[in-house]
């Protein structure tokens, strides 16, 4: 029983090997159970070839049974190459991309002997207070479905195990950790069954459908019981309603957590809450090792409880060949070669690339012409800031290409001056003086600023999601001179952009953008790269406006119906709407999109109808264009969204060219959750277009009728 038990175990590094180990978690009363070392299921946090094949070995040494360590690690948005942050690569609407990049983290990871991968996240997200924002993939459940569904597919190599760099991948986090409210991390989550169904679970089910092996338990509660310890949330849902019969992982301590929550008394109940909800491994709390024997020899725990758990587990090490050969794929010369490769490293450029999003360019401001003009580069993200952005543990920001650099491959030294201007949070006297005489040798000024990477990520929520003051200030300042300035930022989340959008001509959304950071932004702002991200989630005009989404519900009173009237929804300071859409993200190119043609106008169930436009691409560059497809059901037995994404494709347009591009509309896309909780549709009328953001455009009517 001690040794099944201790499969159940997931412990840090540390113990093993010090120096190698990832830190994600409170580490004050670690208290790892000495007697865990030689019996423990797997390791968090360490990771390198030859490090894994030593701990390994020693722990074969000591372990009687032989059943080998598996190693997990947060390979989030890259091992070493380092892509954009999962936010950006949902800004990209590539999912081919998104699939491509885990498969290049896999890889490195693989030789670097990690089995699993704490990824991908795809809470669904409405906050930006929220740090782990830059971890989702935005505000929209059919966005964060399909990614989901990539990256699993990317990791595990379509859950091809034979494939020696295919890794298992871990959805997280079961369920519902985006919605905190106030945003504040490990706040309190609580929804309406329908809203948790309806929005936050099928990111879930997608990952698990695309055959994710693990599920990460989150740490806030859902409907008053920490999802760590739901029952419903675990044994019913997940189990037994979608037939999840993978490793059911706790994240770091959140079963011990279960105490300061105040459902369970002690460790004893808090270990009897996890089994009972089918919990399978502990990580970083020892409430199993210290008191699942003593539960099931006093009867209160079934062995077959313990039995199953231990079961799932040694399943997947078997999955993955680890009886076969402990280190899988582990292997130094293979790190040599193929970790933060040329290769790679290319490919990050092309997500990157694909990743950022134009907010606005007045008078075609961008794109630079080089040598042209005297451009002035100005901003603490010119050069040495980190441009990885949080969950980027084994890349090197000092790797990164960074912009000054990339800037002077492409614009001779008496064409481009630099300042720094500022750092993220302070400024001096003396820096806003020489940035001011640098910007004024200038004819145009290009700003990088942006968040330190520790202002977005774990633990990292604000309240305040503007810019520092000191940027402010900064661009506020060179406003003065009245040159034109174009903004780049670097940020995980959507930001109020007050004080930065009234002073740049054009902006551009970079994000965390990774390794090749520099190099994509350099080529975008000269033109090298059309931009064709389109953001994922809206940004807000203020903070005040807060969760602010687009999928949201008409009310009884809806402000449009009666703008000048007091008694309608509205607020006295702000309007309604974002400041940018979701969907929303400007090219170099010029596309034009036909009104919408439909096949019929009524279907059956069983039936479909195509909805088709035709795009042209206007401008005189080749580009690429997000086209998608929003739906509306006009009456329902509960209200239903303003218009909800139900399809969307990213096609590349030369200059001059032009491609129809048809979605296919079926019933099932138009089923919703009843009271009832059965997902189902309605017979009625369907509110159809397609447009190249969120923003409603001409609309098409289709009725779906019962015969
Ligand atoms: O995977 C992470 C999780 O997202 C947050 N807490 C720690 C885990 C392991 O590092």
């Amino acid at each position: 029983m001690e040794e099944k038990v201790g499969q159940l175990a997931q412990i840090a590094g540390v113990p093993y090997e010090s120096e190698q180990s990832e830190i994600t978690g409170p580490v004050a009363e670690m208290g790892i159970p000495r007697k865990l070392l030689p019996i423990a299921g797997s390791v968090l946090g360490v990771s390198g070839a030859e490090t894994v094949k030593r701990i390994q070995d020693n722990y074969l040494k000591e372990n009687r049974l032989g059943i080998p360590l598996i190693f997990m690690v947060d390979v989030i948005h890259g091992f070493k190459t380092i892509f954009p942050i999962p936010l950006a690569i949902g800004a990209s609407w590539d999912t081919d991309l998104a699939e491509e990049s885990a498969r290049i983290a896999a890889k490195e990871a693989a030789v670097s002997g990690v089995h699993v991968t704490f990824s991908p996240m795809v809470d669904l997200v409405r906050d930006p207070r929220w740090g782990r924002v830059m971890e989702t993939t935005g505000e929209d459940k059919y966005l964060n479905e399909r990614f989901a569904e990539s990256f699993v597919r990317g990791y595990q190599n379509n859950n091809d195990y034979s494939d020696p760099y295919a890794i298992a991948a871990c959805v997280k986090h079961f369920a519902g950790y985006g919605a905190p409210e106030g945003g504040r991390d490990y706040n309190t989550v609580d929804m309406s069954e329908r809203q948790l169904r309806e929005h936050y679970l099928s990111g879930y089910k997608a990952g698990i459908d695309e055959g994710a092996e693990l599920v990460m338990t989150s740490f806030n509660t859902v409907d008053g019981i920490p999802a760590t310890a739901n029952k419903w949330l675990l044994d019913d849902v997940l189990r037994k309603e979608w037939g999840f019969d993978g490793v059911i992982i706790t994240d770091w301590a959140s079963l011990g957590e279960t105490i300061p929550h105040g459902v369970a008394a002690n460790e004893k109940e808090a270990a009897q809450k996890g089994i009972d909800a089918t919990v399978d491994m502990e990580m970083m709390t020892f409430t199993y090792s210290n008191h699942l024997e003593e539960l099931v020899e006093e009867g209160s725990v079934d062995e077959e409880q313990v039995d199953q758990a231990v079961l799932r587990i040694l399943k997947l090490k078997n999955k993955l060949g680890l009886f076969e050969n402990p280190y899988r794929t582990a292997s130094v010369s293979d790190e040599g070669s193929i970790v933060f490769s040329e290769e790679n490293r290319q490919k990050a450029l092309e997500v990157a690339e694909n990743s950022m999003v134009l907010l606005k360019n007045e008078q075609n401001t961008l794109p630079l012409v080089p040598n042209e003009e005297k451009i002035a580069l100005i901003g603490p993200f010119g050069t040495d800031e980190n441009l990885l952005g949080a969950w980027s543990w084994r890349g090197e920001p000092n790797t990164a290409s960074q912009v000054l650099e990339s800037m002077r491959k492409v614009v001779n030294e008496d064409n481009l001056l630099y300042s720094k201007g500022s750092n993220i949070e302070e400024i001096t006297t003396e820096q806003l003086e020489e940035a001011v005489q640098t910007a004024e040798k200038a004819d145009t000024i290009v700003l990088a600023l942006g968040e330190h990477w520790e202002m977005s990520g774990e633990a990292a929520s604000r309240t305040n999601i503007k810019l520092p003051d000191a940027q402010l200030q900064l661009i506020k300042r060179l406003s003065e001179l009245k040159k034109p300035i174009v903004t780049v930022l670097f940020n995980g989340r959507p930001l109020d952009l007050n004080g930065i959008e009234e002073y740049s001509d054009a902006i551009l959304e970079a994000w965390f953008p990774g390794t090749e950071g520099g190099e994509a932004v350099t080529n975008i702002l000269f033109g090298k790269a059309n931009p064709s991200g389109k953001l994922p989630m809206s940004f807000p005009e203020n903070v005040g406006q807060v969760p602010i989404y687009y999928n949201r519900f008409n009310t009884g009173r809806p402000y449009e119906s009666a703008p000048n009237d007091k008694y309608v929804s509205k607020y006295l300071d702000s309007s309604n709407y974002p400041k940018y859409d979701f969907g929303y993200g400007l090219s170099y190119s010029d596309f034009e999109l036909s009104p919408v043609q439909l096949s019929k106008n009524e279907m059956t169930p069983g039936d479909e109808i195509t909805a088709s436009v035709t795009v042209t691409n206007k401008g005189e560059r080749a580009g690429k264009e997000v086209v998608q497809l929003y739906i509306r059901d006009l009456v329902g037995e509960v209200v239903r969204p303003l218009k909800e994404l139900k399809g969307f494709k990213k096609i590349h347009l030369e200059a001059g060219e032009s491609e129809e591009v048809t979605f296919t509309v079926t019933e099932d896309m138009l089923r919703y959750y009843h009271p009832d909780q059965t997902f189902r549709s309605d017979a009625g009328e369907f509110e159809v277009f397609i447009n190249n953001s969120s923003h409603t455009s001409h609309t098409e009517t289709i009725v779906l009728t019962n015969k």
